[in-house]
């Protein structure tokens, strides 16, 4: 058994001490917005928040996060009106959309650290967060906008 918690939300899981983060979020908690790419820590398309900080879920045991807080991209904001998803929405960055929650959710924890991102500073991060469909482009411009939001807006962080 397990317990943590989840966008806020207080869980406890009875699976073996071993069982990846990303599979207890989404067959266990049933949260499907975490999605899963390689499996070995490559690509980024699992990636949530374990105490703020960008984790991949795919390659972090469910006893590593015993006590802590997990946000996943549902939780990200209560009304998926973070800067960051708007900015991603405004520019209209998704293509098939499947590396995206991923790149929100790496890109929000960016901006913890970076507040003022250069492109090297959103290169090096980003470098992890793997799209086949090529949106790195919008993806940094999205990050830029996102920040001049939340550099006048102390209300996200
Ligand atoms: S599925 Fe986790 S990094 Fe690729
Ligand atoms: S939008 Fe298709 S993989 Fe990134």
């Amino acid at each position: 058994m397990t317990s943590f918690t989840i966008n806020g939300r207080a869980v406890t899981v009875d699976v073996e001490d071993d069982t990846p983060l990303l599979w207890v979020i989404r067959d266990e908690i049933g949260l499907t917005g975490t999605k899963f790419g390689c499996g070995i820590g490559m690509c980024g398309v699992c990636t949530v928040h374990v105490g703020g900080r960008a984790t991949r879920s795919c390659i972090t045991s469910v006893a590593a996060v015993a006590g802590a807080a997990v946000t996943t991209i549902e939780g990200l904001d209560p009304a998926g009106a973070h800067p960051v998803q708007q900015a991603w929405l405004a520019l209209q960055v998704p293509q098939c959309g499947y590396c995206q929650s991923g790149q929100i959710m790496q890109a929000a924890a960016l901006l913890k650290d970076f507040p003022k991102p250069t492109d090297q500073d959103i290169d090096a991060v980003m470098s992890g967060n793997l799209c086949r469909c090529m949106t790195y482009v919008r993806i940094r411009a999205a990050i830029k906008q996102a920040a001049s939001v939340l550099g006048s807006d102390a209300t996200h962080g």
